[in-house]
């Protein structure tokens, strides 16, 4: 069999047993962490994603949808960024599990502890670092809060699965530590605000 058969075939099993993990359970701390190793195993199967079955960003990042939930479920993703990119800290309304292929990326994760009464003000304190490179991974629930930076000189390739398919993503909110700063994004939710 080809590859792009079997990666299919092991990326539907994936989520096959996500969904299982969290009919159980919901998208608790302890789920998402089973849910990230889940998705390392399948990142370690190299030879599933061979980088001629994706085309590189032009700049920045870029996602190849890898299996799509239909009736608003999830989405998994190969993601690619390129060496420099960099996100400010930001929180996507939505549980989210890297696992990485090849290089490097760090993740810095952030806790907000302001009181929220002020518009468009926010005061986020750093909480820790994890470097995602091959073997290792990250979770996040709905509201945790995390920078990104690809560390080195070689792209960032991994899989991202998120609650939600990023064409149904939610309000994305970016925060701005120099600043101490907010703002929401547009949700792509349909017919909910947030
Ligand atoms: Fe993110």
């Amino acid at each position: 069999m080809s590859v792009a058969p079997r990666r299919n075939r092991a990326c539907a099993k994936l989520l096959k047993d996500v969904n299982t993990i969290l009919t159980i359970e919901g998208p608790t701390p302890s789920a998402l962490h089973a849910i990230k190793l889940k998705l390392v195993a399948l990142a370690n199967k190299i030879d599933l994603f061979p980088m001629a079955d994706f085309a590189m960003p032009v700049s920045q990042g870029r996602n190849h949808p890898l299996a799509i939930e239909d009736d608003d479920g999830m989405g998994l993703y190969l993601t690619i960024n390129l060496p420099g990119k960099e996100a400010a800290p930001h929180d996507h309304g939505i549980w989210c599990v890297n696992a990485a292929i090849s290089g490097a990326e760090q993740h810095d994760f952030f806790r907000r502890s302001d009181d929220g009464t002020q518009p468009g003000k926010a005061v986020i304190e750093k909480l820790g670092t994890v470097i995602v490179q091959p073997g290792h991974g990250m979770a996040m629930a709905d509201h945790d809060i995390h920078s990104t930076a690809v560390l080195g000189n070689e792209p960032a390739v991994g899989l991202a699965l998120y609650g939600y398919a990023l064409a149904r993503f939610p309000s994305v909110v970016w925060y701005h530590p120099e600043f101490a700063s907010v703002r929401a994004g547009v949700s792509r939710r349909p017919s909910v605000t947030a």
